[in-house]
């Protein structure tokens, strides 16, 4: 059985792009039925495009309902299973999820309950303290909350800058999160089998 995913950007889009490669390196049975961004801007979306992956843009100008009701049209006419959020920078609410329970994943860049919200990263380098992480769940109402999936530490060195730290994050994440979505689809099928 093939799992269709719809994945959600802002920007760059780098772990998007991390989970279609890894789908196409494994020949995996899962199926990116499109990558939607909250900004027409966002670099991602012609990466997808180069991809030959079909993409749409959300807009949050009538409001957050109206926003997330293209999500879900875009959802019901893919047909998908899962909601994958990779650097999508807006909140989803309580009712979308209620909808969607335990089929909407989202990545963090810091070992959540650390640091959450917008500056992850950041807000560890300033704390001072000497490791952080990479975080996938599932997405609940609040933010960057949620069951964990899976997490992996990733220590600060004495030479790191902020840069090169940032660097070794988004590295782990382009492994991790293919990892974590991959098990769980596992897990979901073996759930529907029995
Ligand atoms: C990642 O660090 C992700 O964890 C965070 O936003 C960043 C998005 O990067 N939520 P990209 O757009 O996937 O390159």
């Amino acid at each position: 059985m093939t799992v269709r995913i719809g994945i959600l950007i802002s920007g760059r889009g780098s772990n998007m792009d991390a989970i279609v490669e890894h789908i196409r390196e494994e020949n995996a049975p899962v199926d990116v039925c499109f990558v939607a961004s909250d900004k027409a801007s966002a670099a991602g979306l012609e990466t997808a495009r180069s991809k030959g992956i079909p993409t749409a843009t959300v807009s949050y100008k009538q409001g957050r309902a109206a926003a997330e009701a293209e999500i879900e049209k875009l959802w019901q006419e893919h047909k998908i299973d899962l909601l994958v959020l990779a650097g999508f920078m807006r909140l989803i609410t309580g009712d979308f999820v209620s909808r969607h329970e335990g089929r909407i994943l989202n990545i963090h860049p810091a070992m959540l309950p650390k640091f959450p919200g917008a500056h992850g990263i950041e807000d560890f380098w300033k704390s001072g303290e000497s490791s952080s992480g990479v975080t996938v769940h599932i997405v609940d109402a609040e933010m960057d909350h949620g069951p964990i999936l899976m997490q992996q530490e990733v220590a600060r060195t004495p030479d790191d800058t902020i840069e090169t730290f940032e660097a070794k994050i988004h590295a782990v994440e382009h492994q991790l999160y293919w990892r974590a979505l991959k098990s769980y689809i596992q897990k979901l099928a073996q759930e529907a089998q029995s």
